[in-house]
């Protein structure tokens, strides 16, 4: 893994990478000691603007991200955390399912910004995972299901949260060079979180 690079949508070599044993391992064995602090569910002493790591498609690596999440925002109470954290990790169950990044040695970046009044998340992954491209000049953006929220839906739960709880969210528009981003505000007062039955 190297956690710093920049994610593009292609990866020619990640197909020709000789095969090496599957390992079980503590997790924190694949992080660096550079970006230890990204995963200690505790704040840091001085505040950071910009947090950027990059995971792979592993599954087993998903513990990590929500300790990188829940990290991201041990900064507020758990209300907070708890909510940043989910809708990380909707972005990231569907960069995983959607995208090349779930595919064998993909890998997708989160980056974290925080922001006087919220924490401003995004997910850059490898690009659609049927290798449709959108043309050049043009952008088409996600649309959450409408029926996403319904009790019994099986499916479109993702955007439709993140359309009901994030302050703002929206994405790149162009298929083969996929972000998707949200930013939670720190006030969830007027939040649907906040005031469900
Ligand atoms: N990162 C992504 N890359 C490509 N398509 C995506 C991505 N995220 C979401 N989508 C598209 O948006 C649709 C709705 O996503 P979501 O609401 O999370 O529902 P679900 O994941 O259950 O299909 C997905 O079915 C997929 O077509
Ligand atoms: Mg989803």
């Amino acid at each position: 893994m190297v956690p710093m690079s920049a994610v593009g949508p292609h990866d020619p070599g990640a197909t020709e990478l000789p095969p090496l044993p599957q390992a079980t391992l503590p997790l924190w064995d694949v992080v660096p000691a550079r970006a230890r602090h990204y995963f200690h569910h505790a704040p840091d002493r001085g505040a950071y603007t910009t947090r950027r790591y990059e995971f792979g498609s592993s599954l087993e690596l998903l513990p990590l991200v929500r300790a990188f999440l829940n990290t991201c925002a041990a900064h507020r109470d758990a209300d907070y955390r708890y909510l940043f954290t989910l809708l990380g990790s909707e972005l990231v169950n569907n960069a995983l399912t959607h995208s090349r990044s779930g595919h064998p040695h993909g890998r997708y970046a989160l980056t974290c910004r925080r922001r006087g009044n919220g924490l401003h998340l995004t997910c850059a992954d490898q690009g659609d995972a049927s290798g449709r491209t959108t043309p050049a000049g043009e952008t088409h953006h996600l649309v959450p299901d409408p029926h996403g929220l319904d009790p019994g839906a099986e499916r479109g739960r993702g955007l439709a949260m993140l359309d009901a709880l994030a302050t703002g969210w929206g994405d790149s528009g162009i298929a083969e060079l996929r972000q998707v981003w949200f930013f939670l505000a720190y006030d969830l007062t007027d939040s649907r979180w906040t005031q469900a039955p």
